[in-house]
Parts: structure tokens; C-alpha cells; sequence
């Protein structure tokens, strides 16, 4: 585990082990995530291949790249929705670091329903469309041993504040919010359990500039407070300048580059990252 932390191919100028250590220094532990060699491929064509990175406590990652570049597979691989075809996702527990890829699946299982959460792009793939906002909030805390039904329903109520839906929509379905407000209620249900990994893929994809920008500020604020790790996936470079510490940049299934947010994106290195920087490729 040491070595491969240590063999890991860093993909461009590799922002490596110097700068990721300010995390591990500052926290006092080891890496949260180390991710060593994934490949996924779909027949003959690329997904992702040959990505190792750690990610530290605290720290948020985010993954950029055209369509078509491989993020998806990468993330979904990563938090255990789609099986790679090779590589290692080592995530740290009380036991140490365990091997996710082939624990158990009962104890994958564990593992997605409390420490790690996944924020899904489209707010309905993240939510029970037929259960009311209190509900969903709720139903992951009983997922995790909550019973006593004031105190769900409390904790409930306490979380759609905190993404700022009025406490009197807890009834209300998802199908009755609009888009940005869907988005919010899935970010509560993923996050009133304090998960220790957030996996998002494009979370604020498909709302309008406006709610995007509220819905960012939001997710700057909890992800502070609440000192999460987070894998981030986006193709808007605005995103990842306000929310991410570190940068992967993907292109045709590879990182090409990564290193400190600001400084690939002041100062990018690989032609790709360039373009993209130059807002060539930005849609
Ligand atoms: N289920 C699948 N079957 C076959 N090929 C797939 C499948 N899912 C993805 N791919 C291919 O894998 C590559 C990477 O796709 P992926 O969805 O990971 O890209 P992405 O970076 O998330 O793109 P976008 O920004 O459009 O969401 C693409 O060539 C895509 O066609
Ligand atoms: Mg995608």
C-alpha cells in the first residue's frame, strides 16, 4: 500500500506528494483515498485507464474534462456503482485501509450507506420521487440506525433549513419542487448522515445560471463546515475554481494533468488543459 502510494504514475507535471502532503500534515492522517492503476474499459473502447491519485481528509478533488472523457466512469467506478476492470480503491476505516473493490458486499453496502454519499446529477436518480422531502431525508437516517421519529423528523426539518427549503414543504414530494430545489433536498439526503466521502457528479448540471450560483455558494458553505472530502465531476471550470483544493484534468479516459486547483487553471501545462482553460472547448 505504501509503495503504490509511492509508485502512482502522476499524469503531467503531477502535483504529487509535496503538495497533497499539506493535507495529511494539517489533519494529522493518512490518506482518506488512494486509488491506484483503475481501468474500466466498455469492449474495445476506453472508459477511464490507468488513473492513481490519494485523496486527503478534508480535501476536495475535482475532475474535469470534455464529454465523452471518462468522469463518469471514473467517479461511478470509484464509489462502487460500476466494477473496473482493473485497479485499486483503498478507503481508509477503523480497520485501516481496506480494499473496496473487494470487500464484501455487505460491507460495501455499509460503507455507502454511512461514510461515503453519492450526489447524482439528476436530482431524481438521488431521490425517492414518491416519498415526501421529510421522508427522504428521514429514510437515510433510519438507514443508519435512527428510530425515534421526533428526532428524524427533527433532524429532517434542521436539514431542509439548511439547504433552505422552508420547513413547511417536509410533506411536500420532490415531484412538487422545482429543479434547483430537488437538487438541494438530495444534497440534504446525502449529507444529513455526516458521510466522510461525497462523491457529485455535475450537481449543478442542468439548472439555470442563477440557481447554479446559489446552489454553489450553498455547497461552499457545508462542505467547509463540515470539513468534507469530496470527489467532484464537472466540465464548468467555474465550479471547481470556487469549490476544489486540487484538479484532475481527463481527456480520452486519461488524466492528462493535475495538481492545485489555481495553479492548473493560472498556469496550465498540457496543450489540452490549455484549450480548455482558454474557454476553446468551454460550451
Ligand atoms: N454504458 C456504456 N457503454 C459503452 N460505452 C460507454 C458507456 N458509458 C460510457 N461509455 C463511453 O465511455 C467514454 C467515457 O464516458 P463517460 O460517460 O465516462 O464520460 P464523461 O466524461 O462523464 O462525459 P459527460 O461530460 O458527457 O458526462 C465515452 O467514450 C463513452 O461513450
Ligand atoms: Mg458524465
Amino acid at each position: 500500500m505504501t509503495a503504490m502510494g509511492h509508485d502512482m504514475a502522476e499524469a503531467g507535471r503531477g502535483a504529487g506528494a509535496g503538495e497533497m502532503g499539506i493535507f495529511a500534515k494539517r489533519k494529522g492522517e493518512g490518506p482518506l483515498l488512494q486509488v491506484a492503476g483503475l481501468r474500466k474499459h466498455y469492449g474495445a473502447r476506453i472508459g477511464c485507464t490507468d488513473v492513481s491519485f490519494d485523496l486527503w481528509p478534508g480535501e476536495v478533488l475535482g475532475i474535469v474534462g470534455e464529454s465523452g472523457s471518462g468522469k463518469s466512469t471514473l467517479l461511478s467506478c470509484l464509489a462502487g456503482h460500476l466494477a473496473p476492470d482493473a485497479g485499486q480503491v483503498l478507503f481508509q476505516t477503523a480497520d485501516g485501509m481496506q480494499d473496496t473493490l473487494a470487500m464484501a458486499e455487505p460491507a460495501r453496502r455499509r460503507l455507502m450507506r454511512t461514510d461515503w454519499a453519492f450526489v447524482h446529477q439528476h436530482a431524481r436518480d438521488g431521490l425517492r420521487m414518491g416519498v415526501s422531502a421529510g421522508g427522504n431525508v428521514g429514510e437515510r437516517l433510519m438507514a443508519v440506525g435512527a428510530r425515534h421519529y421526533g428526532q428524524i423528523r427533527g433532524a429532517a426539518t434542521d436539514w431542509l433549513q439548511k439547504v433552505e427549503i422552508s420547513a413547511d414543504r417536509i410533506d411536500d414530494r420532490p415531484s412538487q419542487f422545482s429543479g434547483g430545489m430537488q437538487q438541494r433536498l438530495q444534497i440534504a439526503r446525502n449529507l444529513v448522515t455526516g458521510p466522510r466521502l461525497v462523491f457529485m457528479d455535475e450537481p449543478t448540471g442542468g439548472l439555470d445560471v442563477s440557481v447554479q450560483a446559489r446552489l454553489l455558494d450553498l455547497l461552499r458553505g457545508l462542505v467547509r463546515e463540515m470539513g468534507l472530502s469530496v470527489i467532484i465531476v464537472t466540465h464548468d471550470l467555474a465550479v471547481v475554481r470556487l469549490l476544489a483544493d486540487r484538479l484532475m484534468v481527463m481527456k480520452s479516459g486519461r488524466v492528462v494533468e493535475q495538481g492545485l486547483t489555481d495553479q492548473v487553471l493560472d498556469d496550465p501545462q498540457h496543450g489540452y488543459t490549455q484549450l480548455l482553460v482558454s474557454s476553446v472547448l468551454q460550451v
